[in-house]
């Protein structure tokens, strides 16, 4: 395995580039199973949880090309419906096979999905919109089999907001009997994108807020010449904070400004100065910053994959700050390592509260998941000296050239043998 060594950097006054989302890619890879053909996808990351799904797209009996951001996919051949445990174990988002997966065989077989870092991650909402389509899911030994029963389609009201949850039972719809209309949906920007990817290959998806029509198309097509992934929004949130650190300006490139009004209001408030055009967003900071209070919340709400990097701001602040975390309630494995560079944090009922301004120093520390580490190689850059990331696959996942980026900037970091 990796570490990253990072050393303080002062004064980074640059420009970086943002990648695609990788929460939109890793949807809108996962319908092009649903019906035989070739997909042109632009923008699209090269990380490993793109690259970890692509796997899962040629073991099911698909076939790809992806170099410089540009992915070709041809779904022809799928010959399986079986996701199975060694894929979905090292990759959550596997789970997105399984809509498409009932669409195109009315049946499926998904290794159930465990908990990571972050908590809990169940299911239900998944199991419970396809019931409601004409879907049963059967869990046998520690595979969820599910399997079309009656008429396909119909009306699905979701207990509360889930990314996936919304995405699988778009995806279930696609060539359902029936038309679907889904309430309570999430209303996240890769959401959007993956309908906006659908209907440009000539599925009928129709949004009113947080409800979703979906009528049934028999077949997709690719119309366009090559459909563009979105700018991944948490890599713009996370590259923005180094912008706080005084005396610093960055300017992010060919990102998407009002995918972050949440986290925009955040950092204007705290006294930041913010320049937004149409697609790039300049931050500098010459004078203190004050503290802040947020709570994360499903979209537009302030991002629960945000939280870890904000704690990051909430350091260069003057004054205490408070992040309560009400998506998933577990998330601070982060804090620990955190404290190791000499932040102080105390956790109380999913919500922490950060005391700004303590002098930070660099440690030896170990990333747990793919945000926190983000939070993690914050925490080394403000801090004195050098410090060492353990475990940097992590980063890895959701973050294309990382080191590149961070060198550009100015952030001395190299990897190393762990
Ligand atoms: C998506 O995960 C994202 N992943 C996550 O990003 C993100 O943190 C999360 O949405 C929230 O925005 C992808 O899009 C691939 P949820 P998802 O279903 O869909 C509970 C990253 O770092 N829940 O919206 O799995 C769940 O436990 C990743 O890029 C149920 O109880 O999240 C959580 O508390 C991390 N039952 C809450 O709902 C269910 O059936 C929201 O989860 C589904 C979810």
């Amino acid at each position: 395995m990796e570490k990253l060594v990072i050393e303080k950097s002062k004064n980074i006054n640059g420009e970086v580039d943002i990648s695609g989302s990788k929460n939109s890619s890793l949807p809108i890879i996962a319908s092009t199973l649903i019906h035989g053909g070739n997909y042109k996808i632009h923008n699209v990351p090269e990380i490993s949880d793109v690259l970890t799904m692509l796997k899962l797209i040629k073991q099911l009996g698909g076939n790809y090309d992806f170099q410089n951001n540009k992915l070709e996919i041809d779904t022809e051949n799928i010959n399986s419906f079986e996701a199975p445990y060694e894929l979905v174990k090292t990759m959550r988002a596997s789970v997105l096979v399984w809509g498409s997966l009932l669409s195109r065989f009315n049946r499926a077989k998904i290794s159930f999905p465990g908990g990571c870092a972050i908590g809990d991650r169940p299911v239900d909402q998944h199991i419970k919109s396809f019931e409601s389509l004409g879907y049963e899911t059967e869990i046998n030994q520690g595979y969820l089999e599910t399997k079309k029963k009656g008429v396909s389609g119909g009306i699905f009201n979701f207990d509360f907001k889930s990314v996936t949850g919304t995405e699988n039972a778009i995806l279930a719809s696609i060539k359902a009997d029936r038309e679907t209309i889904l309430k309570n949906c999430a209303q996240e920007p890769e959401v959007f994108d993956l309908i906006n990817f659908l209907n440009s290959l000539g599925a009928n998806i129709k949004i009113y807020k947080d409800e979703i029509t979906i009528k049934p198309t028999t077949s997709l097509k690719q119309r366009e010449k090559l459909y563009s992934v979105i700018p991944d929004r948490i890599e713009t949130g996370t590259f923005l904070i180094l912008g706080l650190i005084p005396g610093n300006r960055i300017k992010i490139n060919k990102t998407n400004p009002s995918h972050l009004e949440e986290p925009l209001k955040i950092l204007k408030g705290m006294g930041a100065k913010i320049i937004v055009e149409k697609d790039t967003i300049e931050l500098s900071n010459n004078g203190d910053l004050k503290p802040f209070d947020i709570k994360t919340d499903p979209y537009p709400g302030f991002p629960t994959d945000l939280q870890a990097q904000f704690m990051i701001s909430a350091i260069l602040a003057n004054g205490s700050s408070t992040i309560e975390e009400t998506v998933f309630p577990s998330r601070f494995i982060h804090v620990a390592e955190l404290r190791k560079l000499g932040a102080e944090i105390r956790v109380k009922e999913a919500k922490a509260h950060i005391t700004g301004k303590t002098t930070m120093k660099g440690a030896r520390i170990q990333a747990s998941d793919l945000r926190a580490s983000a939070s993690l190689v914050l925490g080394a850059i403000i801090a004195e000296g050098r410090s060492e990331i353990s475990r940097i696959y992590h980063l890895d996942r959701g973050y294309e050239k990382i080191d590149d980026k961070l060198t550009k900037l100015g952030v001395p970091n190299w990897r190393e043998k762990e």
